[in-house]
């Protein structure tokens, strides 16, 4: 009976809660007397409400309220300053806060009704008068305004290093190239709900779609001017989220109003269509400047990018921090710069930056590479990064050829003809590409608490999230192995505030910060555990000390005689049948920030290009990854094929097309924003590459998130035109660039 679970490709301990329907999302929270808000969104993209009439709403029998600007109570936005754990520098919106309107589909008034039809028939009988004033939506218009932002969210430059300028003008190979994008928005299965349950004191129990349950509670404290004790926040199950569930979003802030008025319980949930009104994947333009000696020695690098933001938020991301982590250059210019316009402030998107960061820059570098008539992979070899040259920094390991090796070796890239157009297949036109990527692998502040009562069950809870990612398995393996239980004598616990204090899901850092703290207190309570197995009469512990033992199949036994030992049930017969429980709170190590941590990844794609429709199958995806120790391969594997789909969605597919007549996103709803369905994607292999690493957290895995998604659209593009001869460089490839 070994449990050495670390590394074992355990099933989903949530999975059957899932499959069978019992897990319970934010919207379906049911109790008595629940009453529906349905939001009204502005038709117009910037102006004034010159006048809101509800009369004809509030006529209808089962319509209990329409609260807009002007009645809705004065108490809210008690602090106006407050930001939420994942706003940018600016001054965040505020619904229903004035008569101002900033932007198309801005909620501007929540009909409340007791069923969500009524609601829904009430929210169309709103009459509103605009005053519209002139709306400025056009990304590509106003790149020439852009701006340095006073502060950086994300992404900041570093500064320049080397002769920039000077080794570009002297390198005799050179490419200058502008690369774009379309905006992007989230479509998670699960729509943005939040269920307020008003409980009898006046207190508040709510459920809502969140990556994280403390920045909800937060957002509602400050909002509303509740004591913290007032407020529980709960939200076990998130059905996808990776960005779009950072923030606490609209319908949050209209269901606590509403249920707080009517002192009734509330909730409001969006369509799909309003998943569209609040924030995307912005819009860039990078320009990529690129020197090379002839021997493909990379001389010079410049990057300025261009990136979409609100007029109230100043929203950055990770664009141009690739280059340096990536290369080997001396000669570095790096600028990222801001286009402000009417829309909603953009939000973080699955490797927010890398995924379109990354894009440009392999796309150019693949393009230079081809100009020098060099392998791409040699390449990236001949000008490998040793360290961060950002913060000149030493890697906490970085085994990228590795990725090379493995996944070229398993891919048949040996077999490549390099020259393009010269693969075929009847009237197939067949095309391989390759890209690489990074992504940041950062450990946060977190706590948790590990309770084993005297049965030899243990409960571990961290205010922490599993929007799909896999949290609730991986946090029951490390609990399991580090006090030696099985899988089934463990309970792990999230998503609810009153639990131990943990950061948003986000930035791929869960395992590393809330697997570190669940590791460290059941650490604690292996060394109480063990003290208690000592007292046990007779016991063949009694002499030794905490190295010399091993916690496995529920015993305590001597490393040198394993048949010696305590079983845990014994040992903690010997704590009065009380439980032990220990609560963490565990940081970074010092000297960690010495290093440059980052997971990397190298993908490799097959495309098949209709030489007559321009139609693009990708038929083949190999992404190898070096993410340290693997806690889990099925759920980590999970990860990177979901960044692959997503990758072929952000290559191909996705495109929220702006009309800047309107100021409004034209496409907002599954029918014509489209993402990968199972027709477009085929054979994807993923390879975990042996990688050692004691600094990034104690566990020494990294996180995988987003690394999968990194090196997935320039793989594709790369690999379009390796097989046309055509280089597209606006995203997504669609068969009219083609042609
Ligand atoms: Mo992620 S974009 O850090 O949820």
């Amino acid at each position: 009976m070994k449990t050495n679970e670390i590394g074992k490709p355990t099933n989903r301990v949530d999975g059957r809660h899932k499959v069978t329907g019992e897990a319970k999302y934010a919207g379906e929270f049911n109790v008595p007397n629940l009453a529906y808000g349905f939001a009204v969104n502005s038709a117009i993209a910037k102006g004034k409400i010159k006048k809101i009439d509800t009369s004809k709403a509030l006529q209808v029998e089962g319509v209990l309220e329409v609260f807009t600007h002007e009645n809705r109570p004065g108490y809210v936005w008690f602090d106006k300053n407050y930001k939420d754990m994942d706003a940018p520098p600016g001054s965040p919106f505020r619904p229903l806060y004035d008569n101002e309107v900033k932007f198309s589909m801005q909620p501007i008034a929540l009909a409340v009704a007791e069923t969500f039809e009524l609601a829904r028939y009430a929210a169309s009988l709103v009459e509103v008068e605009y005053e519209t004033s002139p709306h400025d939506t056009d990304f590509e218009a106003n790149i020439e305004r852009a701006y340095v932002p006073e502060e950086y969210n994300s992404g900041e430059p570093p500064k320049p290093w080397g002769q920039p300028d000077e080794a570009l003008a002297n390198a005799p190979v050179q490419i200058e190239e502008e690369y774009t994008h379309s905006s992007q928005h989230h479509n998670p299965m699960e729509m943005h709900a939040s269920t307020v349950v008003y409980e009898a004191d006046g207190k508040l129990t709510v459920y809502d779609k969140i990556q994280g349950v403390m920045n909800t509670h937060q957002y509602i404290t400050h909002a509303f001017g509740m004591q913290p004790e007032e407020v529980q926040v709960i939200s076990p199950f998130v059905g996808g989220a990776f960005g779009s569930g950072l923030r606490p979003q609209y319908q949050l802030f209209l269901a606590v109003l509403a249920a707080r008025e009517l002192k009734r319980s509330v909730r409001v949930t969006l369509t799909r269509q309003q998943m569209f009104s609040f924030g995307h994947r912005p819009k860039t333009m990078q320009r990529f400047a690129l020197g090379a000696s002839k021997e493909g020695k990379l001389e010079a690098l410049q990057q300025d990018v261009f990136a979409e933001t609100s007029r109230f938020e100043d929203y950055s991301e990770d664009v141009v921090i690739w280059a340096g982590v990536l290369y080997k250059c001396e000669n570095v210019k790096l600028s990222h710069k801001l286009v402000d316009l009417d829309v909603y402030t953009p939000l973080d998107m699955r490797a927010p930056g890398g995924t379109t960061g990354t894009f440009a820059l392999e796309c150019s570098m693949d393009e230079l590479a081809h100009k020098l008539g060099m392998d791409p992979i040699e390449f990236r070899l001949k000008n490998y990064s040793e360290k961060d040259q950002n913060e000149d920094k030493p890697f906490s390991s970085k085994e990228l050829r590795e990725c090379y090796r493995q996944g070229a070796e398993k891919f048949g890239w040996k077999k490549r003809n390099p020259a393009p157009r010269s693969m075929r297949e009847g009237h197939n036109l067949i095309g391989w590409g390759m890209a690489h990527g990074a992504w940041e692998a950062n450990q946060a502040q977190a706590s948790a608490k590990a309770v084993l009562t005297s049965d030899g069950k243990l409960t571990v809870s961290s205010a922490t999230a599993d929007i799909g990612t896999g949290t609730y398995t991986v946090m029951t393996q490390i609990a399991a192995e580090t006090l030696g239980l099985q899988l089934d004598d463990v309970t792990f616990k999230l998503g609810d505030s009153s639990l131990p204090d943990a950061p948003l899901e986000g930035g791929s850092k869960t395992v590393s910060t809330v697997g570190t703290a669940v590791k460290s207190a059941c650490d604690k309570v292996r060394e109480r555990l063990f003290e208690l197995a000592q007292q046990v009469e007779g016991s063949p512990l009694a002499e030794a000390s905490l190295e010399d033992v091993v916690f496995e199949g529920g015993q305590i036994s001597l490393r040198k005689e394993p048949s010696k030992g305590v079983s845990i049930t014994a040992a903690m017969s010997h704590n009065q049948g009380k439980a032990i429980e220990e609560e963490v709170s565990s940081k970074p190590a010092d000297g960690q920030s010495d290093y440059a941590r980052y997971a990397h990844s190298a993908t490799f794609v097959e495309v098949k290009v209709d030489e007559d429709l321009g139609t693009i199958r990708v038929t083949r995806v190999v992404s190898a990854i070096a993410g340290g120790r693997i806690i889990n391969p099925k759920t980590a594997k999970s990860q990177i094929l979901g960044g692959v789909v997503w990758g072929i969605g952000v290559a191909m597919e996705e495109d929220t097309v702006m009309d800047n007549n309107l100021g409004r996103f034209m496409n907002h709803d599954l029918d014509k924003y489209h993402i990968p369905v199972n027709a477009d994607v085929h054979e994807v292999e993923v390879i975990f590459v042996e990688e050692k690493d004691e600094i990034v957290n104690p566990l020494g895995a990294k996180g995988l998130g987003e690394i999968g998604i990194v090196s997935v659209a320039p793989a594709i593009a790369n690999a379009v035109f390796h097989a046309t001869g055509k280089r597209v460089r606006e995203l997504p490839i669609t068969l009219d660039k083609l042609l």
